[in-house]
């Protein structure tokens, strides 16, 4: 493990049961409120979107934008909001995607992806894929390319790489 992803784990915390029974929760606020580590975390993020050439940053509400924005900050790069369904004024593309339970809606401004961009998204956490899968979907419908996906950190154990691979089509899955 590198010196920055211990830094990085020793600041995420482990809340058990929430929010519901037999859950472990993630809660990344201590790494937020720590400088050096939310400095290393967003400088790290900003060298993905970097290596992998990305024109733009997506973060996925609501703390993909924590850290997307940020992200964009450092590379120089203009930041989209996927936002969750009914959030946003303008015309735009909305995407279903299944839930455990149910399903839900992400939209972003069609007129903020165009055919020459190429998107890094950036969010928190790499669970079920399902929410990546969207944006990646909204993305190509809108007509631009996927650069990559780029994480803070991936729950390995709920398969979402697998379900993403696909939607990627070669692009690479970040994990910090
Ligand atoms: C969490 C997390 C990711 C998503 C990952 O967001 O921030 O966006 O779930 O899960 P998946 O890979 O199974 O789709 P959540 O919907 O809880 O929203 P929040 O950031 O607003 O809390």
């Amino acid at each position: 493990m590198t010196d920055i992803q211990e830094l990085l784990l020793s600041r995420i915390r482990d809340v058990a049961d929430y929010p519901e029974p037999g859950v472990m929760f993630k809660d990344i606020t201590p790494l937020l409120a720590d400088p050096d580590a939310f400095t290393s975390l967003t400088g790290a993020l900003a060298g993905i979107a970097a290596d992998t050439g990305a024109t733009k940053i997506v973060g996925l509400e609501a703390r993909g934008f924590i850290l997307g924005a940020p992200v964009a900050v450092h590379a120089g790069l203009g930041f989209i909001p996927v936002r969750k369904a009914g959030k946003l004024p303008g015309a735009t593309l909305r995407q279903a995607y299944d839930l455990e339970y149910g399903s839900a809606e992400i939209e972003v401004h069609a007129e903020d992806l165009t055919s020459g961009d190429r998107i890094l998204v950036v969010d928190d956490v790499l669970a079920t894929g399902g929410t990546a899968e969207a944006a990646i979907r909204l993305i190509h419908r809108a007509g631009a390319e996927v650069a990559g996906v780029a994480v803070l950190m991936e729950l390995a154990f709920l398969g979402g790489r697998g379900r993403l691979e696909p939607a990627l089509a070669g692009a690479p899955l970040e994990a910090l």
